[in-house]
């Protein structure tokens, strides 16, 4: 113990610490050697050979754990990079109607984390079964040969009932693996349900909206970010096929009115398209008529095709590509590590953005 006592570590711990361990380990060894005493060689061996499977048992796949454990936290950062992702582009998913998109992609990395957590989990009740395993032939035997002692007058019953004690704390122990089971599924049931419940839309006497004839109307509408006002009774009307360019100083409030219009933001008084009340149509709706691109937009992190196809999930990679042609980006792709199923990494971000992606 001493030897291998750090001098900090010393320090860290209490001297009743350190003498409970001395007895303790003592003791083991004292009952080890009790046990030879009584039973002789055939447990004897019986009990080394119990330890040291017990002992390249728990090594083993402790090791292999340690690989899962590191895959699991591969997952949970992918994991982490979509959720951040989705949220911090949460204008264009919103704008295109992706929140069903980023769900699933989100899904889908939760995926990989679950599968993970499974395996890792999984594998700590095969160890522990597998110490349970070895541990239970351990008591068997020591039952055969302890009764075998007895009856032959080798062996006092005290002792015996002594190693009876230890195998019924074995059987205790398997009681805490229910517990620490249910314990896991509870806490996954938990995580999954809370990501849900702030994804639900809520659609309450919602009108339908599917297009737009005539004008878009501001009536009185006040807009406060907190206590700050932003906007102070604003009224307008713009008539269909009209171009209208918003112009003013910057933070005057020109991203902010669009928001309005896209229900982004509460707001109070009146905004209606075609004399309809916006606020009471469905987000979805509105958002697929109106066209938005904000000024601000992050690319995902995730591959160039993702990027592109974002407001047309359903666009084949043919019209894709001649599109890219057309728009005399699609060479600047192609000189791209692995083309369209590039990763958009961060430092990706900027170099796409030069060549004109964005
Ligand atoms: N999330 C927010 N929280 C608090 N204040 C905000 C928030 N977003 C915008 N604002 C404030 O609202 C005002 C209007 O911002 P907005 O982005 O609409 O201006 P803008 O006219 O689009 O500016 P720019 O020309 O820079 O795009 C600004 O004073 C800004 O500081
Ligand atoms: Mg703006």
């Amino acid at each position: 113990l001493f030897i291998s006592l750090e001098h900090a570590k010393f320090h860290s711990l209490g001297s009743g610490e350190i003498q409970t361990s001395i007895n303790r380990k003592s003791r083991a060894v004292s009952e080890i050697i009790d046990l030879f005493y009584f039973l002789g060689t055939v447990p004897a061996i019986i009990v080394n050979v119990t330890l040291v499977a017990y002992t390249a048992v728990t090594i083993k796949i402790a090791i292999w754990r340690n690989k899962m454990r590191l895959d699991l936290n591969d997952a949970t950062v992918k994991s982490a990079i979509a959720l951040y992702d989705s949220l911090s582009n949460y204008d264009t998913v919103a704008a295109f109607n992706n929140e069903s998109l980023e769900t699933e992609r989100f899904d889908e990395t939760l995926k990989g984390v679950e599968s993970h957590s499974n395996r890792l989990w999984r594998s700590f009740y095969l160890l522990n079964f597998l110490q349970r395993v070895t541990f239970s032939m351990q008591t068997a035997s020591i039952i055969f040969f302890g009764t075998y002692g007895i009856y032959m007058e080798n062996m006092k019953p005290g002792t015996f009932i002594l190693y009876l004690t230890i195998s019924k704390i074995l059987a205790l122990n398997l009681d805490k693996l229910g517990y620490m089971y249910c314990r896991y599924w509870s806490a996954i049931i938990n995580a999954k349900m809370t990501y849900f419940i702030s994804m639900k839309v809520k659609g309450k006497e919602m009108l339908p909206i599917a297009e737009f004839s005539d004008r878009i109307e501001f009536k009185d509408v006040n807009f406060y970010h907190g206590a700050k006002k932003i906007m102070s009774n604003m009224n307008f009307m713009i008539k269909q096929s009209e171009k209208v360019a918003l112009v003013g100083k910057n933070g005057s409030g020109k991203s902010t009115l669009l928001k309005i219009l896209l229900k982004y933001n509460n707001y109070v008084g009146f905004v209606t398209i075609d004399g309809e009340d916006k606020k009471y149509q469905f987000s979805e709706q509105l958002r697929r008529l109106i066209s938005y691109v904000q000024q601000d937009a992050l690319l995902f992190n995730y591959t160039v095709r993702y990027n592109i196809k974002y407001g047309n999930t359903d666009c084949l990679d043919y019209f894709m590509i001649s599109l890219c042609k057309k728009m005399d980006i699609h060479d600047s792709i192609m000189k791209l590590r692995d083309g369209n199923n590039t990763v958009v990494y961060c430092s990706l971000q900027h170099k796409v953005r030069e060549h004109g992606l964005s």
